[in-house]
């Protein structure tokens, strides 16, 4: 299996399935003499781990890291970071019904046509539980961007939009509701909507918005590495995410130039932002933000019709401790994915002129 590391020079490789021992992953090229705060990486996992509240599936894992190398005294040596976190709590029981049978819209049929070979139990390697590494290398990655703030939020929950512009909220507010919307009211609207869905024993889709501050002009490496190409790689990366947008997005396909453009302050600023803090794939120095979609996920707790490795069309009922909608525990997500392309950029700037 190819494409298990992301980056050039801060590049994270991960490894695990979901029911296996242990998933983890190997950091390589963060420079040394870093001084980490190893509670706030456990911090981010907390944030994406599951159980952690009604609305999420209650599988229950502890998610603790441990570190084996590239840290002394708390310091990183600019040695690899190799680190796991132990598989405790799976239930590969409630998997056996998919062993000969393809879930619609899982990663079932695609995984087992490509290698033959499938872990069935958890979804294996498919299985969002290898996300919990990437949250690990973001969190270092977000200690040595130190300067730049990344937020993200939950910014709709199938038909409940949260309509204010990001410049109106208030980030601190993000983790004060189990949803991870910075506003209450609407925040209150979105976890009825999540619960109402999961009694139906459905799931439900919905988005992440995300902004990146303080961005330092000059991030980006064109052509094919232009910024906002590898955000939108790192984001389409994440399981369940069907799509990404930044700055005005598709909106500004049905904008004239003369209402698009930026136009610019003395200082290079620009006066309104639709660019999204990216022209050309370098960073202008202007706020980063982005949309990024998530699908309601595949595994409904309703009997619907799956294909058996035999190729006969088989009624399935959904088991097992699911996800209603991912966007609460994919906002640290799409945190840590902004900030392994942000490391892994500013330390590839460093090289762009003498
Ligand atoms: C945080 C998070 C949690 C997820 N939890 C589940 C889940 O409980 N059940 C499920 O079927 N899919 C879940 N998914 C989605 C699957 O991992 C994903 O749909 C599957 O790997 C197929 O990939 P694709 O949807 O990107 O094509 C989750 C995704 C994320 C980001």
């Amino acid at each position: 299996m190819a494409g298990n590391s992301f980056g050039k020079l801060f590049k994270l490789t991960t490894f695990g399935e979901s029911h296996g021992v242990a998933i983890g992953g190997v950091i390589e090229g963060c420079p040394s003499g870093l001084k980490l705060d190893l509670e706030a990486i456990q911090n981010e996992l907390n944030r994406r781990k599951p159980g952690q509240s009604k609305i999420v599936t209650q599988r229950k894992e502890p998610d603790t890291v441990e570190f084996y190398s590239g840290i002394f005294e708390g310091v990183t040596t600019g040695t690899p970071i190799g680190f796991a976190i132990h598989n405790t709590n799976q239930k590969s029981k409630d998997y056996s019904h998919i062993k000969n049978v393809y879930r619609p819209s899982h990663a079932d049929y695609t995984y087992d046509k490509k290698y033959g070979v499938r872990d069935y139990r958890g979804g294996g390697r498919s299985s969002a539980r290898e996300t919990a590494s990437r949250v690990v290398a973001g969190a270092i990655a977000k200690q040595l961007l130190a300067s730049i703030k990344i937020n993200a939020f939950t910014s709709s929950v199938g038909d409940v939009f949260l309509d204010k512009p990001y410049q109106d909220l208030d980030f601190s507010k993000i983790e004060s509701n189990v949803i991870r919307c910075p506003d209450e009211a609407t925040a209150e609207q979105m976890i009825s909507k999540v619960q109402e869905i999961k009694k139906q024993g459905d799931t439900i889709g919905g988005t992440i918005t995300c902004v990146l501050q303080n961005v330092p002009v000059g991030l980006g490496e064109p052509v094919f590495d232009k910024l906002h190409a590898e955000l939108g790689k790192a984001m389409l990366s994440i399981n369940a995410v069907k799509g990404f947008e930044y700055g005005s997005g598709f909106c500004g396909a049905r904008m004239k130039g003369s209402e698009h453009n930026d136009l610019f302050n003395e200082d290079g600023s620009t006066k309104t932002n639709l660019s999204g803090g990216v022209q050309g794939g370098i960073s202008n120095g202007m706020d980063i933000y982005f949309r990024v979609a998530f699908k309601p996920v595949a595994t409904v707790i309703q009997k619907q019709d799956a294909l058996d490795s035999s190729g006969n069309i088989v009624e399935m009922q959904g088991k097992g401790r699911h996800d209603p909608c991912v966007v609460p525990r994919a906002v640290p997500i799409v945190e840590a994915m902004a900030a392994l392309v942000l490391a892994d950029y500013v330390l590839l700037d460093r090289v762009s002129r003498l």
